[in-house]
C-alpha cells in the first residue's frame, strides 16, 4: 500500500489544466477568457457549466457543482482522492513517487484495503466456481440461464455461485494468504460461538454489490432452494466498506447511461437490474428491497435530476411507498412513475418483451407521480367528501416538500384542474402546510445545532446553551467573509494604514493572511466555527510550503526570461535596424521581459493557495474553498472579462479590512447580547453592576467600530 509522495502531488495539481481536464468529458466552446459547455452533471438544454483556465475552475451555474481539476475528476467519475490524482498523473504522464504509509495511516488504510481485497478475491472465486466447476455449472450457471440471462450479463455483473461446502471459500483464502480476520470483517465467513468456521454464502448463487467505483462492498446470496424456513436472500453485514443505505444496486454499470439518458430507473431487486440491462435499458438501479434512504436518493442526485420508479401492480405496498416518493420530490428530482401490466415484476417483463417493446411500454406508460398519487388515493377515497378533503391535503403535502417554487406552481395549477378546486384555495392551504413544516424544522434545526454546540470547543462564554448557537449563527456569515479573502487572496500585498496617531500615521504593505492573523491575534479572536479554523490552518500551511518553492518558481520565469531576451535580441540583431534603433527597441524589449516575469510569479503567487486548498484531499475543506474561490459574478457569463476580479483584488486594500471590522463588530454584539441576558438574570447588585459596566465599555467600543465602518481609513483596533 503506497501514498503519493507530496511533491507529485504538488506537480499533478500544477501540470493539470482544467480546459484539458474537463474537454475529456464535456465539449467547450471559448466566450471571452472563460470556457462554456453544458453541464455534465445534470441534464441541460443551454451550457451553464463554466470553465475558468485563469483561475483553474470550473463550476455549473445551474446546479452549482464544479472545482479544481481534481475535485472535478472525484465528482464526476466519482473517484477517491488518490484515484483522481493518479487519473491525472497518467493524463499527463506524470511518474508518480510514493512512499510507504506511516504506521498511523497504515492502521486506517489497512482495514478497509485489506476488506476490499478479501471482497475481490471472493467475487473472482465465486465467478470460476459458476463458471469453471462441475458443481458451479450444474446448479449456479443452470440456475441463471433457467431464469434466462446471458452470458455477457453474468460477466457484466460477475454473477457466481458458492460451492455448497462448509469452507471453500475460507480454505482458498486463507491457503492465498489472506487474513482470517477480514475474512470475518467483510462477513464472507463466519465464526460461531462455538468457534466453528463456515462460508456465509454457501449453496447461493451470487450478486456481487459494487460501489460507484466498482468495488466490491458487499454480496446478495440467493437459495436455490424453495424451502419456506430457509431466507431466500443472504446479504453482507454492514461493514467499514459497507452501508446498505448508502448504496444502489447497479449503479456502478448504470452511471454513464444515467448520464446519458438523464434519467434513473429505480426498481426494487437485483433480477430487475439485470434482465433490464439485458433487454437494453442499462440505467437501471435497485434499492434492494428497502424503503429508499436519503443516501441513496443523494446517489442519484449526483448523476440527474430525474426518477421513475417502477412498481409491480400487484404490489401491495404501493400505497405504503408514497411516502418514501416525497423524499425524492423533497430532493428536488422529478419524479415519475410507472405501472406495470398485472401480474409482471420488471424482470419478468423485460423477460417476456422485446427491447423495443419495453421501451414503448416506459415511453407510454410513465405518470408524473403527483398526477398518479392524485388518481391511486382519489379512486379509493370514491365519493365520500371527507375521505376527499384527506386526499386533497395529501397531495399537497407532497408538493409542500418540493424546493422549487415554480414547479410547485405548475402542480398547483393542474391539481386544481383536476380536482376541479380552485388556485387560490390550493395555494392558501399549501402556504399553510409549508408554514407548518418550517415551524417544526426550526425546532429540529434548533435541537441539532444545539447538540452540535455541545460538541464545539470555543463557545462564547457567559452565555446559554440556545443563546450561544444563535450567535454562532449569526458569526459564521462574518466569518466567512473574511476567511473568503484569505482563501482566495492568502499572499496577495495589501496597503494599510499603521500607527498609533495622525502624526505616525504610514503605509504598510502586507499580504491579506499576514494582516488578518494579526488582526485577529491582536483581538485574541479564533473563528468559532470548527472547519473554518481547519481552512485557516491549512491555508497557513499552503503560504508555507510556498514559501519553499517560491526561489524554484523564480528560477523558472528567470529562465524564461533569459531565453526571452535571446531569442528578441537575435531577432533585433538580424532585422538589419540602425543602432539607435536597436538600442531604443532593446530597452523596450527588456521591459517587457522584466513585466513578463514580475506578472508570472505574481500570478502564480496568488493561485496557489487557493488551488491547493481547492484540491484538498479533506472533503469539507475542498468543497467549502471551491465554494469561497468561485465567485459567481466572476465566471458569469456577463463577467467573462477579467474586469470583476481585478476590481475585487485592486481594491483588497479597503475590503479586507473592513471584512475583519465587520467581524469584529458582530463579535461584539453577540458579546452584548450575553450580557444583557445575564444582566436579567442576576440580582446580585455587585455583579449587575459589573456588568453594566462592561457594557457601557462594550458598547463604546462597538460605536466606534460602526462609525469606522463607515470610514475610508480603517485602523486596527482591539477589542479588549
Ligand atoms: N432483498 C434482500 N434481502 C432479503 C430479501 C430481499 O436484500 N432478505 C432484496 C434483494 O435485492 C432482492 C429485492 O430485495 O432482489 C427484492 O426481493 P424479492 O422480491 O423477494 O426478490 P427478487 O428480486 O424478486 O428475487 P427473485 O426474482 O430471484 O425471487
Ligand atoms: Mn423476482
Amino acid at each position: 500500500m503506497k501514498r503519493i509522495d507530496q511533491e507529485t502531488v504538488r506537480r499533478i495539481l500544477d501540470t493539470a489544466n482544467i480546459v484539458e481536464v474537463v474537454s475529456d468529458f464535456v465539449s467547450l466552446k471559448r466566450r471571452g477568457a472563460n470556457y462554456i459547455g453544458l453541464c455534465p452533471f445534470h441534464n441541460e438544454r443551454t451550457p451553464s457549466f463554466s470553465v475558468s483556465p485563469a483561475r483553474g475552475y470550473c463550476k455549473c451555474f445551474s446546479c452549482g457543482k464544479g472545482g479544481s481539476a481534481v475535485g472535478f475528476i472525484m465528482e464526476l467519475e466519482q473517484m477517491s482522492y488518490g484515484e483522481a490524482l493518479r487519473y491525472l498523473a497518467r493524463k499527463y504522464n506524470i511518474e508518480i513517487q510514493e512512499h510507504d504509509l506511516t504506521p498511523e495511516e497504515k492502521d486506517r488504510e489497512t482495514a478497509r484495503e485489506s476488506m476490499l481485497a478479501v471482497n475481490e478475491f471472493a467475487q473472482k472465486f465465486f465467478e470460476d466456481t459458476l463458471a469453471e466447476t462441475p458443481e458451479g455449472q450444474d446448479v449456479g450457471l443452470a440456475y441463471f440461464r433457467e431464469r434466462g440471462i446471458n452470458d455477457a450479463m453474468i460477466k457484466r455483473f460477475h454473477l457466481g455461485y458458492a460451492p455448497d461446502n462448509a469452507t471453500a471459500l475460507y480454505d482458498a483464502a486463507v491457503a492465498k494468504g489472506f487474513d482470517s480476520r477480514y475474512l470475518f470483517d467483510t462477513g464472507v465467513c463466519i465464526r460461531n460461538e462455538q468457534g466453528r468456521i463456515y462460508d456465509r454464502f454457501r449453496g447461493r448463487v451470487i450478486y456481487p454489490v459494487h460501489s460507484i467505483s466498482g468495488k466490491v462492498v458487499a454480496f446478495g446470496g440467493r437459495t436455490l432452494r424453495s424451502d419456506k424456513k430457509m431466507a431466500k436472500y443472504v446479504n453482507s453485514p454492514e461493514s467499514v466498506i459497507y452501508s446498505k443505505s448508502n448504496q444502489l444496486y447497479g449503479l456502478f454499470q448504470a452511471k454513464r447511461s444515467i448520464v446519458d439518458r438523464g434519467k434513473c430507473i429505480l426498481v426494487e431487486g437485483y433480477m430487475d437490474v439485470i434482465s433490464m440491462h439485458q433487454s437494453g435499458i442499462e440505467n437501471v438501479v435497485a434499492s434492494s428491497g428497502t424503503s429508499l434512504t436519503d443516501g441513496q436518493i443523494r446517489l442519484i442526485h449526483r448523476f440527474t435530476e430525474n426518477v421513475t420508479v417502477i412498481y409491480d401492480s400487484d404490489a401491495a405496498g404501493i400505497k405504503a411507498s408514497l411516502r418514501g416518493i416525497d423524499m425524492l420530490l423533497a430532493e428536488g428530482l422529478n419524479v415519475k412513475v410507472l405501472l406495470l401490466p398485472d401480474g409482471d415484476d420488471p424482470d419478468s417483463f423485460a423477460q417476456h418483451h422485446s427491447a423495443q417493446e419495453v421501451e414503448d411500454y416506459l415511453a407510454a406508460n410513465e405518470t408524473d407521480f403527483i398526477a398518479f398519487k392524485t388518481k391511486i388515493l382519489l379512486d379509493e377515497a370514491g365519493g365520500d367528501p371527507v375521505r376527499r378533503a384527506d386526499v386533497i391535503n395529501d397531495i399537497l403535502r407532497s408538493i409542500a416538500v418540493i424546493p422549487d417554487v415554480v414547479k410547485q406552481q405548475v402542480y398547483i395549477a393542474e391539481c386544481s384542474r383536476s380536482l376541479n378546486i380552485q388556485e387560490a384555495t390550493l395555494g392558501l392551504q399549501l402556504s399553510k402546510i409549508a408554514a407548518n413544516r418550517a415551524e417544526s424544522q426550526e425546532k429540529e434545526v434548533q435541537r441539532a445545532n444545539a447538540v452540535r454546540s455541545l460538541e464545539q470547543t470555543a463557545p462564547i462564554e457567559h452565555t446559554t446553551e440556545t443563546e450561544a448557537v444563535a450567535g454562532l449563527n449569526y458569526l459564521r456569515g462574518f466569518e466567512r467573509q473574511v476567511l473568503r479573502y484569505v482563501v482566495k487572496y492568502a499572499l496577495c500585498e495589501i496597503g494599510v494604514v499603521t500607527g498609533a496617531d495622525a502624526y505616525s500615521e504610514q503605509i504598510e504593505s502586507i499580504n491579506v493572511l499576514d494582516f488578518v492573523r494579526t488582526e485577529m491575534s491582536a483581538d485574541g479572536l479564533e473563528f468559532n466555527d470548527p472547519l473554518h479554523r481547519r481552512v485557516m490552518e491549512m491555508v497557513v500551511e499552503a503560504a508555507a510550503a510556498w514559501a519553499g518553492e517560491y526561489p524554484d518558481v523564480c528560477r523558472k520565469y528567470e529562465a524564461m526570461r533569459e531565453e526571452r531576451m535571446k531569442a528578441g535580441l537575435q531577432e533585433l540583431r538580424e532585422s538589419g535596424l540602425t543602432v539607435s534603433a536597436i538600442n531604443a527597441r532593446e530597452a523596450a524589449l527588456r521591459e517587457e521581459c522584466d513585466r513578463f516575469v514580475h506578472e508570472s510569479i505574481d500570478n502564480e503567487s496568488l493561485e496557489y493557495v487557493s488551488r491547493t486548498l481547492c484540491s484538498s484531499p479533506d472533503d469539507d475543506v475542498r468543497r467549502l474553498c471551491t465554494e469561497l474561490s468561485i465567485d459567481r459574478y466572476q465566471l458569469s457569463k456577463v463577467h467573462t472579462k477579467h474586469t470583476k476580479i481585478e476590481s475585487e483584488r485592486e481594491c483588497l486594500s479597503r475590503f479586507v479590512p473592513r471584512a475583519i471590522l465587520e467581524f469584529k463588530c458582530a463579535t461584539l454584539e453577540v458579546m452584548l447580547r450575553s450580557i444583557q441576558k445575564e444582566l436579567c438574570s442576576t440580582s446580585d447588585s455587585e455583579q449587575q453592576n459589573s456588568l453594566i459596566i462592561r457594557l457601557k465599555e462594550l458598547k463604546e467600543l462597538h460605536a466606534e467600530f460602526a462609525r469606522e465602518l463607515g470610514d475610508r481609513t480603517i485602523t486596527p483596533r482591539k477589542i479588549n
